[in-house]
């Protein structure tokens, strides 16, 4: 991406006295500290990020911030899921009480969704509580992590097992951060994009459809549409259901089977993006199974998917570990599971799936991915559960 003149994009997220802005502008990440003014009184900033993330940005928020009269402390994490734990939050509490952090000191979550939710949950629970700032620098984590408030590391017996609702002060997106993601990271992203028109709004499905070969490409202008069009569509969602009883739970759409894949696979052969994208496809599939959408529905999905380059096709697996791993998610009520369906391109309902249905369905839809030329396109069927699956 070429810098462009692009105005600065202020989104809000109004969530009464917990509200905050989403500001997004290419070039934002070096004018950071100036950012930070109205957010603490604190000269302290602690600066958590990865090794990868560091290697690319973390001089230049360094500079940023003593720019601005800041004393950050920068404290790196080993990159990956795996860092995602309680051990991890010990080590971050550490250095924040050997500095001597207070109430009112800053911690900002410089990387990833894995550096977010990590950030977030130790400052929600050093001192009962400090303010933190989300500064993604993946797809994911810039449409889909860093807004919302969820926060959490992984336990050995499921993902996100353990965690707070805890929101941002800001989230400070700057879209040429992704220029140096990998690119297998940039496809996955996409998917929770696509989720995002499939769920709410049939327009920027239309323009996901119009502008995939561009977005693969990571051309400016569909980049920041696509990051303004779902921050929007999660703060909406979020702020009329902030700690997911309801409404909320659209944004699981694609993740009940998402989530089983990745558990199936033991969150190694999947990254969590190309699971959901199977997800999307396959839980339009089963929705059109269950008479609640069109076959037209699944098949512009199937197409979506397919030109972001993700894969669609459910594993060739048997049915009992995929209905049982579809059990350990949350959106489980009464021993049946809830799932989110598309009626249409832009609207979903929320209604639970019997087991023989889902069955006769896995039947079906992998007769056909056998038989079909995008059979190709298969994943390996997982070996074991690892762990269990939760958003
Ligand atoms: N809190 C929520 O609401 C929520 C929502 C979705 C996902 N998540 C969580 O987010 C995590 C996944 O996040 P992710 O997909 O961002 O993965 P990630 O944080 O692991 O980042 C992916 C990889 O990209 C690297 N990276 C990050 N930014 C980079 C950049 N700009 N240039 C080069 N490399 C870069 C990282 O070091 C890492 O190796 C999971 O733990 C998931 O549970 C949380
Ligand atoms: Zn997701």
């Amino acid at each position: 991406m070429s810098r462009p003149a692009v105005a600065e994009q202020i989104i809000p997220v109004p969530l009464g006295e917990r509200s905050y802005d989403i500001v997004l502008r290419p070039g934002l990440l070096a004018t950071l500290g100036s950012k930070l003014g109205a957010l603490t009184t604190s000269p302290k900033v602690g600066v958590v990020t990865d090794r990868h993330v560091a290697s690319h940005y973390l001089q230049g928020a360094l500079r940023s911030l003593r720019e601005a009269g800041y004393d950050p402390t920068p404290i790196i994490l080993p990159p990956g899921e795996r860092t995602k734990t309680l051990g991890t939050i010990a080590k971050v509490l550490d250095v924040l009480a050997r500095h001597k952090f207070e109430r009112q000191s800053l911690l900002l979550a410089l990387g990833g969704g894995v550096v977010g939710d990590i950030t977030g949950f130790a400052a929600a629970i050093y001192q009962r509580g400090i303010p933190y700032v989300q500064v993604p620098t993946t797809l994911v984590a810039q449409v889909d992590s860093s807004v919302g408030g969820k926060t959490g590391v992984d336990h050995r017996l499921g993902k996100n097992l353990i965690g707070a609702f805890y929101q941002p002060r800001a989230v400070l997106i700057d879209p040429l951060t992704l220029r140096t993601l990998p690119r297998r990271e940039w496809i996955a992203g996409l998917a929770e994009v696509i989720k995002y028109g499939i769920i709410t709004d049939e327009e920027f499905f239309v323009f996901l459809e119009q502008e995939m070969p561009a977005l693969v490409k990571l051309a400016d202008a569909p980049v920041m549409h696509v990051i303004k069009r779902s921050c929007e569509i999660k703060a909406e969602v979020v702020a009329g259901d902030e700690r997911e009883s309801d409404r909320r739970r659209i944004l699981n759409y694609g993740h009940t089977i998402g989530h089983a894949l990745e558990s199936l696979a033991g969150y190694r052969g999947l990254i969590h993006g190309e699971a959901v994208g199977i997800g999307l496809v396959q839980e339009a599939d089963l929705a059109c199974h269950m008479g609640l959408c069109a076959h037209e529905v699944v098949e512009r999905i199937r197409r979506l998917v397919q030109r972001a380059g993700l894969s669609e096709q459910v594993p060739r697996t048997a049915f009992a570990p995929i209905w049982k791993a579809m059990q350990h998610d949350k959106k489980v009520a009464e021993g049946r599971v809830v799932g989110v369906w598309p009626v249409r391109i832009g609207a979903v309902t929320i209604q639970p799936i019997e087991r023989q249905i889902c069955a006769e369905w896995l039947q079906a839809a992998q007769d056909r991915g056998h038989q079909s030329p995008s059979g190709r396109r298969q994943v390996r069927a997982p070996a074991r559960q690892k762990t269990r699956a939760r958003k």
